[in-house]
């Protein structure tokens, strides 16, 4: 049956109550906070508290290598699924550090809409704006919270300005908060016409909702001080004259996010917005890929890895591929074809990401995450489907920012490292380059915490310690185009040029100039930024 408003066959209603996200915010803007009363509300968690795996850009490194020691948590933090009301929804972490937004694109491409946190008093700051631009690119549909609304915040009006002008986004209160600061009293619920009271004293209450019949119902003033009901209303009608009315089609095309406002240390308007994810999100999308596109009510399966884990447990190299399920219904035991191979695998031990659990999925839909241990096999951007040979498309590799050589540090163990290297190439912690010339790899990451990451964990994953050491080189670009220009090329610039994982011909540059040169004599070969994992 045809969906009338999408003119799309309806979903099997299976996959029709799947939400798919992640939150995106800066950090402290209340991120875990709210992830935890997600979690508790979908009665994964039994008390606030348990998400111990924190954002990632308050830790120094030292915490961050508690976290990796922690791993299994942080494993699992990483997707979370759980039901709320009919729904069920796959919660995608994305890492909070600037310097992990390689990882934190790919978690975007996992799924169908964000979550916007910002913080009440602080409004779009810089990591919420670039984080927003990646969803942008995507054409994400973006639900809005406004976190810490029982502190002293920013005038509503402004808030909402400053979203559409910044983030060139249009805006719409689901709800309107009475009061700011510590007058805060809580929300009236545009959406349901309802009002929404906040409990100070009990943080982990729900707050009571009572039905409001119009803004003209005297219920009103039983529940909220005068002076406060007053702005009240005089707020709801300007914003009804100035901001446009909640559209689920603009909000699912991504040009326009509904705004709630709550504080989830309070578990305030935490409901509301999970009630507004099952209501107006999107369900499970068609995912882009070659040669055609996949449909997610297809009823063969498919799925793609956006994400890999190594070494989560030190004394087995087994790795955990994160895949998102693209079309069908999954069952445990099922031999899917891995394309870029073409070889069958039989998915025996496919994990699902409870809260702080994982537990064996004995059957998946499009829209869910699973994990598939694997001994490298699965890579990022690799797709599995029932045969047909289909690669899921826009899972992009970022050129590197930083670039540093590494060495073992006792020389007979270089073919250790370069095992290391490889793994978490494929496991897309770092770009490693092998230059032409010499010997030695050039690791490349995006932040210089990532090198710190990586050199503990060399050491504690294969016992080798490593130095990394200055390089000559500051970035890297992919080379392509016609194969006699490319040869030519490579031939005259052999000490740029290094080989990258897969294989692929990577061009390593000092300066810009280095790329001018080359775009200058040698217009027949193309240097990229991104290359395609696929
Ligand atoms: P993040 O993951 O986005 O980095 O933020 P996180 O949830 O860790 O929250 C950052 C800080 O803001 C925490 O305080 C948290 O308790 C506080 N917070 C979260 N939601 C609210 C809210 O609605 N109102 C108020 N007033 N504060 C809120 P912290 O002191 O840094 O950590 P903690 O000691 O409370 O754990």
């Amino acid at each position: 049956m045809l969906d009338t408003a999408t003119n799309r066959p309806e979903l099997p209603p299976e996959i029709a109550r799947r939400r798919t996200f992640a939150i995106i915010s800066h950090p402290d803007a209340g991120k875990t906070t709210l992830t935890e009363k997600f979690l508790l509300y979908g009665g994964a968690i039994q008390m606030a508290g348990q998400v111990r795996a924190k954002g990632e850009a308050r830790r120094t490194r030292s915490d961050f290598m508690q976290m990796e020691k922690d791993r299994g948590i942080s494993v699992s933090a990483s997707a979370m699924s759980f039901d709320y009301n009919n729904f069920r929804f796959n919660l995608v972490d994305t890492p909070g550090h600037s310097d992990f937004s390689e990882d934190t694109y790919r978690t975007l491409t996992a799924v169908d809409a964000a979550v916007m946190v910002i913080d009440g008093a602080k409004g779009v700051e810089s990591q919420t704006q670039k984080l927003f631009e990646v969803c942008r690119l995507r054409d994400l549909p973006i639900l809005t919270f406004c976190n810490k609304m029982d502190r002293e915040s920013r005038d509503v009006f402004e808030i909402i300005d400053e979203i559409q002008e910044n983030l060139a986004i249009d805006v719409t209160p689901a709800s309107w908060p009475i009061g700011v600061g510590r007058d805060f009293v809580g929300c009236y619920d545009i959406l349901r016409d309802r009002l929404e009271l906040m409990d100070r004293a009990d943080r982990n209450k729900v707050a009571e909702s009572i039905e409001i019949n119009g803004l003209d119902d005297p219920k009103l003033a039983e529940h909220v001080p005068a002076h406060l009901l007053e702005q009240l209303q005089e707020e709801l009608e300007m914003a009804r004259e100035l901001l446009p009315p909640l559209d689920p089609q603009a909000l699912l095309d991504g040009t326009l996010t509904p705004i709630w406002f709550g504080s989830a240390i309070n578990s305030f308007g935490v409901k509301e917005l999970m009630d507004g994810i099952g209501n107006y999100g999107p369900e499970p999308q068609i995912q882009s890929a070659q040669p055609r596109e996949i449909s997610p009510e297809e009823t063969k399966v498919s799925g793609f890895v956006f994400k890999v884990q190594a070494n989560m447990d030190p004394k087995h190299r087994d790795r955990v591929a994160f895949v998102r399920m693209a079309s069908g219904h999954f069952k445990r035991g099922m031999k899917l074809t891995h394309v870029r191979s073409k070889k069958p695998m039989a998915i025996s031990n496919p994990v699902l990401f409870l809260a702080s659990d994982r537990e064996l999925a004995e059957e998946a839909w499009a829209g869910d995450i699973i994990g598939i241990p694997n001994h490298g096999q699965l890579r990022i951007g690799d797709t599995l489907t029932e045969g047909e040979a289909l690669r899921v498309k826009g899972i992009p590799s970022f050129a590197p920012e930083l670039l540093q050589g590494v060495r073992a540090g006792d020389p007979m163990k270089a073919k250790h490292l370069e095992k290391a290297l490889m793994q978490f190439a494929e496991e897309g912690a770092a770009k490693v380059f092998k230059p032409s010339i010499g010997s030695g790899f050039i690791v490349g990451v995006v932040g210089q915490l990532q090198f710190e990451v990586l050199a503990s964990r060399i050491e504690m994953e294969y016992g080798l310690p490593v130095r990394f050491e200055q390089s000559q080189f500051t970035s890297a670009r992919w080379v392509s185009g016609d194969k006699q220009a490319v040869d030519k090329f490579i031939n005259a610039n052999k000490q740029h040029i290094s080989h990258d994982h897969d294989g692929d011909v990577v061009y390593l540059t000092r300066l810009q100039w280095d790329i001018d040169r080359v775009e200058r004599d040698y217009p027949d070969v193309r240097l990229t930024a991104t290359k395609e994992m696929m």
